[in-house]
């Protein structure tokens, strides 16, 4: 499928400290539900700070083979005219979603639900991710599961009925990519769709329903109240509406974490967006000792904002709780990294979910670490980085296995460890920060092929 194209590998090497400032694309997660949401609502639905990396384009894509259609006015400035809810068509090709988790699992929901018939692929990553987790809550609610390959991987099948059965459905992992297939599919249910999970995860998909129309309620669950319950009332009207983008946390995290182990480093990245169940990076790295400032908190598309001036800090290792994993589920490469720079040993706890990213992470991040002189260990589920505050050997090479964060966050290590570090492959930085390299080289980052 998708990314058969030769592997290019990049090169980190230290120098000088980090300067200037930057404003990262748009966030991953709220960019694909603003096609998906455009497609199922009716009139216009227009887009600003759209992230255009691949695997946005790929939902694009698909939304457009369901019946959407969309015009690109400008950088990030997209408009869609949706269908509604019941009036998707079977899309004449395969929906190839190259390597993104999130587009092809919230497009099941969606399909799921209608009665189209579609067949999804990707990628040697995509195609290597466990889909029961998606396909077994699906069937509750009246999706035929035509074809999949072995173990419920794609590429497979899916026939949506005419009307969904809406269930009541506890998620076996805390995972938003569940709970908003889930609720995707229950938009076309006659009656309530409740997902609860025992612990919050992102919740834009919740955020962005209510503000296309549709009506959401979501309370506190479980003895400690960390879950969330989130009923969904189906067969609502979506009206299309103004999405604005902020910027994407999870890119934020590779300068960020950049700027902190480079010595002398000063940077400002602008209009990142703070919602609580997106910043336990930052709640660990202010932990950790960084030097992190909060500038100009303000509102933007729904979401608060703000500027975040992050200096070269002295790190020592902490203990991170198994329930800040939600919060912070796609930064555990880039604070491995981190704490390998950090005086003491950095312990990472629960991180299973790890294991199911765009790689195994939990093993690449091991595997890089060892590469590059990094004392660590892994046990059970939980990850220890073992630091002594002075800059790692480096020197190594990493395996990416198709997996933009592995290749990021090893290409920030490289900045301040005392030998280059060169990873195997950083096509795949494309499908979420196309524009990585230059802005890190605007910085001063000396990253390059
Ligand atoms: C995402 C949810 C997370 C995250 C992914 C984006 C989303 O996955 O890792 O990058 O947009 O819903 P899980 O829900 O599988 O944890």
């Amino acid at each position: 499928m998708s990314h058969d194209s030769e592997p290019t590998p990049l090169s980190a090497a230290p120098g000088a400290p980090l300067r200037g400032r930057l404003r990262p694309p748009g966030d991953k997660s709220i960019s694909h539900r603003a096609m998906i949401l455009g497609l199922l609502s009716i009139g216009e639905t227009r887009v600003e700070g759209l992230l255009e990396g691949d695997d946005v384009l790929r939902t694009a894509a698909a939304a457009r083979a369901l019946g959407a259609s969309m015009e690109r006015l400008g950088e990030g400035r997209w408009v869609v005219r949706g269908v509604g809810i019941g009036g998707l068509s079977d899309p004449a090709e395969t929906l190839d979603f190259g390597n993104a988790g999130t587009g092809s699992r919230l497009m099941m929901g969606v399909v799921g639900g209608q009665p189209v018939t579609a067949t999804f692929d990707g990628d040697a990553s995509l195609r290597s991710r466990p889909m029961r987790r998606i396909l077994d809550p699906l069937r509750l609610m009246g999706t035929q599961v035509l074809a999949e390959a072995e173990d419920g991987r794609v590429p497979l099948t899916l026939r949506g009925p005419r009307e969904a059965i809406p269930i009541r459905y506890e998620t076996p992992a805390a995972s938003a990519q569940i709970k908003s297939a889930v609720l995707l599919a229950g938009l076309n249910a006659p009656g309530t769709t409740t997902v609860i999970e025992a612990a919050a995860t992102r919740d834009h998909t919740e955020r962005m329903l209510r503000l296309f129309g549709a009506e959401v309620s979501v309370t506190p669950h479980g003895p400690d109240g960390h879950g969330r319950a989130v009923a969904l009332t189906g067969q609502p009207t979506l009206r299309g509406t103004e999405v604005v983008v902020p910027a994407d946390p999870s890119s934020a995290a590779f300068p960020l974490v950049a700027a902190l182990i480079v010595p002398g480093s000063e940077i400002t990245i602008e209009g990142v967006m703070m919602n609580p169940l997106r910043t336990g990076l930052i709640t660990t790295l202010i932990e950790m000792g960084a030097d992190i400032e909060r500038l100009r908190e303000r509102e933007e598309g729904g979401e608060t904002v703000a500027d975040l001036r992050v200096r070269a800090s002295r790190l020592k290792g902490v203990d991170v709780p198994a329930e800040r994993a939600p919060a912070m589920i796609d930064e555990y490469p880039v604070l491995a990294v981190a704490a390998a720079f950090a005086h003491g040993t950095t312990r990472m706890n629960g991180l299973h979910e790890l294991r199911v990213k765009e790689s195994d992470r939990l093993a690449a991040v091991a595997a890089g670490l060892k590469a590059n002189g990094v004392a660590h260990l892994i046990e059970g589920d939980d990850l220890l980085v073992h630091g002594d505050g002075a800059a790692p050997p480096g020197g190594g090479t990493v395996a990416t296995h198709l997996d933009h964060r592995i290749a990021m966050a090893f290409l920030v290590m490289g900045l301040a460890t005392a030998e280059p570090v060169t990873v195997d492959d950083g096509a795949m930085i494309a499908t979420s920060f196309p524009s990585f390299l230059p802005t890190m080289q605007a910085l001063g980052a000396g990253i390059g092929e």
